[in-house]
């Protein structure tokens, strides 16, 4: 049954899950900022609008960042100035500790310590790491030519990539495999049945990395964790330990999901679309464009949020302090005012790298080159070992009538799962 746009709850209701987009260009088509109707909150999904939002600190706050309107404030806003509530009341409000939600100077802060992980040598001893990754994912499976990609390959691939950025030791691997492979469905931020998550659902990590951190302290070796345990604040102050073991941890909730669905959506093109895998096979340098169209087409996070601090103007509409605003990336990224034929995947997109699937602003991804690595290599090696990509037929129907179930959130879009079949080479 279709929804009626006018009046649907985006943040409930199951049938906007499969293909939230005509909703979102009914919005668009209402006006790139538009009030929807069931929590007053301001959807955005013009291009400019949105880079508009994202880029002011001063007047819009990440301290809703991750869950928008769920739970409700903490506080009645009052006055054309609501800083002052939103600071004192921050320790009530979900992920409060970790960078997404915090707001200048506080998250200029906590930011700066990733700068000691994220340095170029790090980054291309992390590459060197995912090529051989990637060769021991496919090792497991790619014999029986067919797998359920997100557990063979997506989730595996995307969990180790970060643990080895951070320095996890190798021994540990398997047990973060156990305990973060496979989160508990439906215990998500964002959840479309309404479960509330506690207020940091990432506690065994915090754990696990101020043991980590504090036995650095205690007896420095040379390693990443270590650098890590010793990376001081802009000042020169040293950071409480739970301070540096919150920026690492936030990397797993962060990195390890959204780059399984970029993962997932980039290999289902390739089996709805022979024309864009043989393109692919024929010219490997097309790939990165690839990768980019994939994150545009699909940006595993669909929405994110903000709270207007002080009474402000989005175009023509009012914005009074204290109102949540929702930034669609899935929906900006195909705003025609931005992009030609936005809803066809195109190699030759010249303006392909403008979406914004990796935000905009102070918050940007820090993890998007990252990503797009973990995407090229991925890709290369899936190509090199995986002849003639194709949808499993058994699970999700014949070409034309396909069947694809997406994870019930409001916030990010991604496969719950992909068959496919293919001949072992390589
Ligand atoms: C395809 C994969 C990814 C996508 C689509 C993605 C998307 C995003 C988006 C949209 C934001 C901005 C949130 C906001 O402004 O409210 C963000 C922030 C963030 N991402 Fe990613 N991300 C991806 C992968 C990663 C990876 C691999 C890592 C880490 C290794 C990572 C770490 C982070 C962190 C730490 C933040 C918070 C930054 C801040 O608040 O300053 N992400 N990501």
């Amino acid at each position: 049954m279709t929804a009626d746009f006018d009046t649907v709850d985006y943040f409930t209701d199951q049938t906007l899950v499969p293909d939230p987009h005509p909703y979102f260009d009914h919005l668009r088509s209402k006006c790139p900022v538009v009030r929807e109707p069931n929590y007053g909150v301001l959807a955005i999904t013009g291009y400019d609008e949105a880079n508009t939002v994202l880029k002011d600190t001063d007047t819009f706050s990440s301290c809703i960042a991750v869950a928008g309107p769920f739970p409700p404030l903490p506080f009645t806003p009052e006055g054309d100035d609501i800083t002052a509530q939103i600071n004192e009341h921050r320790s009530l409000m979900p992920m409060f500790e970790h960078m997404v939600t915090m707001d200048p100077p506080d998250h200029t802060n906590a930011r700066s310590l990733l700068n000691r992980l994220l340095t170029p040598s790090r980054l291309k001893e992390n590459e060197e790491f995912m090529w051989r990754l990637a060769d021991d994912c496919l090792d497991d499976f790619v014999a029986q030519g067919k797998c359920e990609f997100l557990s063979a390959y997506a989730k595996p691939f995307s969990l180790l990539v970060i643990a080895n950025l951070l320095g996890v030791p190798s021994e540990d691997y398997d047990e973060f495999r156990a305990v973060l492979g496979s989160p508990r469905p439906g215990a998500q931020v964002g959840s479309l049945d309404g479960e509330l998550v506690g207020l940091n659902p990432l506690e065994w990590l915090d754990d696990k990395f101020v043991g980590y951190l504090e036995d650095r302290r205690a007896t420095p070796r040379d390693d990443v964790l270590t650098a890590l345990a010793t990376a001081k604040y802009p000042d020169g102050s040293t950071p409480p330990v739970l301070e540096v073991a919150r920026s690492a941890t936030f990397l797993f909730a962060a990195g390890q999901e959204t780059t399984t669905k970029l993962l997932s959506a980039s290999i289902k093109v390739l089996g709805d679309r022979p024309d864009i895998q043989d393109a692919l096979r024929r010219d490997r340098s097309r790939i990165p464009v690839f990768v980019e169209e994939s994150l545009r087409m699909d940006a595993p996070v669909k929405s994110q949020f903000r709270l207007s601090k002080k009474n402000t103007h989005l175009g023509d509409i009012d914005v009074p302090a204290g109102t949540t605003l929702m930034v669609c990336p899935g929906a900006v990224n195909r705003d025609p005012e931005r992009f030609e034929n936005p809803h066809e995947f195109s190699l030759d997109r010249k303006n392909v790298r403008e979406h914004i699937a990796f935000g905009r602003g102070v918050h940007s991804c820090p993890g998007g080159p990252l990503a797009r690595v973990e995407g090229r290599v991925s890709m290369e090696r899936i190509l090199d070992r995986m002849a003639d990509i194709t949808i499993d037929e058994d699970k999700h129907g014949p070409a034309g009538d396909r069947s694809y179930n997406y994870e019930p959130t409001f916030i990010l879009r991604g496969l719950t799962e992909i068959n496919i079949r293919f001949t072992p080479a390589g």
